[in-house]
């Protein structure tokens, strides 16, 4: 009798540390800026000014120029990516014309102050900024259908189905990637233009999920679902 309530009490447990470990890794969706780039915004706000011709004054992108929005992208993911481009991890591969124009600027900040503080304007800037082309009211019932069932199978797990992403997973927010960004990296990433380095793990390991995107309708499919996501 002691026995059983005792090993009742451990799975009771065990369930609550589950729980609380989810609990911790998703209720904070919306927010999961780590502050790990504890910068000054108001000299930030100085920098981005290098950004604005590209990105956008509110960090919303620009796909005439292939730059992604910026407003509303997790603190961590964005470090990593400006570590990424100035450790040759990204955009150095020759067929890579967009990681190229990147390289120079992710130079201009990659002093530790000046990119914590860059980082920290950005993360003043409001995800709802983000300019993403409304492709998903032009899709039909069908495509988003079959985008939503191999989003759900194939990506949620890391991105979430909200597709807010997990900052312990080290995976971003894709909700407020426009159409034409989403599907040029997910190309990058198939062609080894992106995700080619030894030392880039997560870029490795998204380079194997964008692998199992069979064909390029199925690319497409999951684009266009990803769109009716919130941002
Ligand atoms: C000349 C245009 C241009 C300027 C100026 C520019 N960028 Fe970019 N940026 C781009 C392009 C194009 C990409 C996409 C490159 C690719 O496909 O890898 C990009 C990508 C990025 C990424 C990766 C985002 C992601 O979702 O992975 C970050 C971070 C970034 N830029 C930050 C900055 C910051 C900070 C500045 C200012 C210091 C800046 N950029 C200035 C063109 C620019
Ligand atoms: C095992 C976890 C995992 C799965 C599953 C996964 N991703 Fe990712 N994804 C990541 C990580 C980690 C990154 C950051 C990679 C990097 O630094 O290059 C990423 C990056 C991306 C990016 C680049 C975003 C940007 O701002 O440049 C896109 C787009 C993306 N994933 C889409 C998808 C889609 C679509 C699927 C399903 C087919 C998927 N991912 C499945 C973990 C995952």
């Amino acid at each position: 009798m002691i026995k059983m309530i005792s090993s009742k009490i451990a799975l009771g447990f065990v369930a609550l540390i589950l729980t609380s470990a989810f609990a911790s890794a998703f209720a904070r969706a919306d927010s999961q800026n780590t502050g790990a780039q504890s910068g000054d915004p108001e000299n930030g706000q100085k920098l981005y000014q290098t950004c604005v011709a590209c990105h956008g004054d509110n960090g919303q992108g620009n796909d005439a120029l292939q730059a992604p929005a910026l407003a509303g992208q997790y603190d961590w993911y964005l470090a990593q990516q400006l570590d990424n481009y100035n450790t040759g991890k990204r955009g150095t591969d020759a067929a890579d014309t967009a990681g190229a124009q990147m390289l120079p600027m992710a130079k201009q900040v990659a002093d530790e102050h000046a990119k914590a503080d860059v980082l920290a304007f950005i993360a003043t800037l409001d995800a709802k900024n983000a300019a993403t082309a409304d492709i998903a009211a032009e899709s039909s019932a069908e495509t988003l259908r079959d985008g939503s069932r191999q989003y759900n199978a194939q990506c949620s797990a890391c991105h979430g189905s909200n597709g807010k992403g997990n900052v312990a997973l080290k995976s971003p927010n894709l909700t407020l990637l426009s159409s034409d960004y989403l599907t040029r990296q997910l190309q990058n990433y198939k062609a080894g233009i992106r995700g080619y380095h030894q030392d880039d793990k997560y870029g490795k390991q998204m380079r194997m999920m964008a692998n199992m995107i069979s064909n390029d309708k199925n690319l497409q499919d999951i684009v266009a679902f990803i769109q009716t996501l919130d941002k």
